[in-house]
């Protein structure tokens, strides 16, 4: 009989990506603390999840998880939260209308704080420092003392995920989020052709609404004026997750109680590497980035290690290839899959495949390279007869400059503007919207070509 897991079984394997806090003792006491904490979500909330994204793997439910590259301490703020839950509100609503079923909204939110990066060390003017990993761990200015990890960010970063998803749960529940104000969630719209398309997809909304309420059926419309919204962010620093994971008591088993959704980046997929030993032991539903290098052997022992019982909802798979690449790898992978006869949920992250530096000196994403990479996965799955279950953007509800292109074109030169990330360049809000009608498209002409196969 094998050992049962344990939550701190990963510190026995091989980590990448971490850091070594250099201060033991003081790591030792912000851990103790975590775990005295209430946990952030609630098992029963991660089990709906499952069941949603279980929809979503069979073509009956859709993903829609987007926001910030990076969540950062010095910018949070109610009004961030809300306008990027609104405009995620905006894309779902656009989404359902073209795909015609539920969109399951989930937000890199409330916990998205710990960043993988290419390099462990930054050059700048001839001086090398560490890298910054995220705000959870040490500080973006560069200075020598900003970048030495300090656990107490652990707490600070616990704080802030608390306070944003008690927005967020208000906003979900408290009104702002009823269907019938799909009207009100237009301001902001800079582009005027995007701004109609949406008023008139809001009027016949409000205008099937206005019939079901003539027919009586009350009690259904009321259902619409909730929102289920999920968090997730990338499991990445182990001792925060292993802190806040949590016993079930319904079903006993653990659970990670930091997001309702944790993923495992394309850095740290390692089949024998400490993210994925301690991600194969808790409940919530798992993504699993799958980048060009990863290989079929690798995916087939994931997957096996993910999610042994094959159920539908435990594994999404986010596919980001890259513009031009989409072709080669997905098909190879969506092989595998059926090979193995594997549940999973197939979702499309057209934009870590697609960074560039600009010539102004910019890490950019040129804007017509993610609407490809968007298209060749929904051409892929098309082709390949499989089901293509959702989206995966980083993306914001405010007007900044860090992705060129779009219909209000941002250019080169823009980027300087309002270049506010902290770390990956993120969609604005006009882009996102603009990428959601283009998404709404695809899944609409895939339901028309399913109705005539019929
Ligand atoms: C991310 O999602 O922010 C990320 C780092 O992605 P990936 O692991 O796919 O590079
Ligand atoms: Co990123």
């Amino acid at each position: 009989m094998t050992k049962a897991w344990s939550k701190s079984d990963w510190r026995n394997k091989p980590r990448v990506q971490m850091p070594d806090y250099p201060d033991t003792d003081a790591l030792n006491a912000v851990e103790a603390q975590l775990r005295q904490y209430p946990p952030l979500v609630f098992a029963g909330e991660a089990r709906r999840l499952r069941e949603e994204l279980a929809r979503a793997s069979r073509g009956e439910a859709f993903l829609l998880q987007g926001g910030d590259c990076a969540e950062s301490f010095e910018q949070f703020s109610a009004d961030g939260i809300r306008d990027t839950f609104k405009v995620m509100l905006q894309m779902a609503v656009v989404l359902t209308y073209g795909a015609k079923v539920p969109v399951v909204k989930v937000g890199r939110m409330a916990g998205q704080f710990a960043k993988p990066r290419s390099a462990p060390t930054e050059v700048q003017n001839g001086v090398e420092l560490p890298s910054y990993r995220g705000d959870i761990i040490n500080e973006l200015a560069f200075t020598p003392e900003a970048r030495i990890p300090d656990p107490k960010k652990m707490l600070q970063a616990y704080t802030q995920a608390a306070a944003s998803l008690n927005l967020l749960r208000a906003f979900s529940t408290g009104g702002f989020a009823d269907i019938h104000r799909v009207h009100s969630w237009t301001t902001g719209f800079a582009d005027e052709d995007r701004a109609a398309a949406y008023r008139d997809l809001s009027n016949r909304i409000s205008d099937a609404l206005d019939f079901i309420a003539a027919t009586g059926l009350d009690d259904k419309v009321d259902a619409l004026s909730t929102v289920d919204f999920y968090t997730s962010h990338e499991a990445l620093l182990l001792e925060y997750e292993e802190a806040l994971c949590r016993i079930d008591s319904t079903t006993g088993l653990p659970v990670a109680g930091s997001g309702h959704m944790v993923w495992i980046g394309d850095r740290t997929r390692q089949p024998d590497g400490a993210h994925v030993e301690f991600c194969q032991g808790i409940q919530n539903p798992i993504g699993l980035k799958c980048g060009p290098t990863t290989t079929a052997e690798d995916l087939k022992v994931l997957m096996g290690k993910l999610n042994p019982d094959n159920a539908a909802g435990r594994l999404t798979l986010i596919a980001r290839f890259g513009a031009g690449a989409v072709a080669e790898h997905l098909t190879r992978l969506i092989e595998t899959v059926k090979a193995e006869g594997a549940n999973v949920v197939w979702v499309c992250d057209p934009m870590h495949g697609n960074t560039i530096k600009s010539a102004t000196g910019y890490k950019t994403r040129p804007f017509e390279r993610v609407l490809s990479e968007v298209r060749e996965f929904f051409a892929v799955h098309r082709e390949m007869g499989t089901i293509p279950g959702g989206v995966h953007f980083e993306m914001t509800g405010a007007d900044v400059t860090e992705c060129t292109g779009g219909v209000r074109a941002v250019t080169e030169e823009d980027l300087s503007d309002r270049y506010h990330t902290a770390c990956d360049p993120r969609l604005n809000a006009s882009q996102s919207l603009e990428l959601a009608f283009l998404v709404a498209e695809e899944l609409s002409s895939l339901r028309i070509a399913a109705r005539a196969a019929v």
